[in-house]
């Protein structure tokens, strides 16, 4: 059967650093409290000229350079994004352009913080679809531009980024012993749409509008929504956490990470942790983490690796795959 399997990795940062105490002279909140409640410590805020598409072509052009491929090798590019450059054309498009790709088709995924998993399910279901032979899969936010920055509950836990992995068709045994992606479970549930939302858009204010959350509601429902699709996804691949190599969990809080981990009994030496210095990227944060692990290493060929994330909408999803 086909898979969908990992090629090369890369990832953007914005070159300015926020460091907590950075907030200190902006709104009421102190280092202590931002590092107890959430475990950020910085975060990198995009400058006027760099966007959604820029930061999202560098971490594309890094991810081919990964996988030894150019954009001609490329049939699909897949954008997860709640923070395009214009409301349309899809900032995918313009990637494809700055990549100086004609060729193929490109479209933006909207899912906000559980982007990029739905959007490796989607690129899993072209790929064994038979539609693209190679996608281009990149997760690129600029959240700080939605931000109301007299929130002291929300501006302090968002950053800006982006990270890009290479999708290849290949022929495998029909295994978990396989590469590539082997198991996803997504789901939304629209009755939170009031929890965490952006209070503009196209078709009801006529403007762009700022990120407005109820952080304690959206944090009680997170660990048993990403819990349950995990579960999820080991039923169908019929592994346990014992199985799992690494844990590359949405970073939005590291309470949420260790108390996700903890319930599905993960050890602690298997999670990559990286909201310390990128904050909540949202669609950027799991492959942004992906990115860290596999350049220092710990991410190796052949591992078995848990992606999981949870977002607005409410939208959570889990994929498995082997490295
Ligand atoms: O990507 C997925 C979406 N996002 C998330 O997963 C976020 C989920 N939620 C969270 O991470 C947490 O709920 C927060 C980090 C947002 C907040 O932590 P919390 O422990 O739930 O705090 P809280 O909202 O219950 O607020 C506790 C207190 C409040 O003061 P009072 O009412 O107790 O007097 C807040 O006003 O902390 C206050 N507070 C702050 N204090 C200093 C809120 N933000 C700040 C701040 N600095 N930045």
């Amino acid at each position: 059967m086909i898979r969908s399997v990992v090629r090369g990795i890369g990832s953007a940062l914005p070159r300015r650093i926020m460091k907590n105490t950075d907030f200190e002279g902006i709104v009421d909140t102190t280092d202590e409290w931002i590092v107890q409640r959430t475990g950020i410590r910085q975060r990198h805020i995009a400058a006027e000229d760099e966007t959604t598409a820029s930061l999202g072509e560098a971490a594309a052009r890094a991810a081919l350079d990964a996988a030894g491929l150019t954009p001609a090798d490329i049939d699909l590019v897949l954008l997860a994004t709640s923070t395009p450059n214009n409301t349309f054309p899809a900032t995918a498009v313009e990637i494809q352009q700055r990549l100086g790709m004609r060729h193929g088709f490109a479209f933006d995924m909207q899912a906000v913080c559980s982007g990029f998993v739905y959007a490796v399910t989607t690129a899993d279901l072209y790929l064994r679809g038979g539609m693209a032979r190679r996608v281009l899969l990149i997760g690129s936010e600029t959240f700080s531009r939605i931000l109301d920055w007299n929130d002291r509950s929300t501006c302090v836990l968002f950053g800006d980024g982006a990270g890009a992995i290479v999708l290849e068709a290949a022929e495998g045994q029909g295994t978990i012993a396989d590469r590539g992606v082997l198991a996803s479970s997504l789901r939304s549930d629209g009755t939170f749409k009031d929890k965490l939302f952006v209070d503009g858009g196209p078709s009801t204010t006529g403007t762009v509008g700022h990120l407005r959350m109820e952080g304690r509601e959206v944090f009680k429902h997170a660990v048993g929504m990403i819990t349950d699709v995990i579960e999820a996804t080991y039923t169908q691949a019929g592994i346990t956490s014992e199985d799992l190599d690494w844990f590359v969990p949405h970073q939005a809080n590291r309470r949420i990470i260790d108390a996700s981990a903890k319930k599905l009994g993960i050890a602690e030496e298997k999670v990559v942790v990286t909201v310390d210095r990128h904050g909540n990227t949202s669609a950027a944060s799991v492959p942004l983490a992906l990115s860290v692990a596999v350049a220092d290493g710990r991410i190796k060929k052949g591992d078995l690796v848990l992606l999981e994330a949870m977002g607005g909408g409410f939208t959570w999803g889990a994929v498995l795959v082997r490295w």
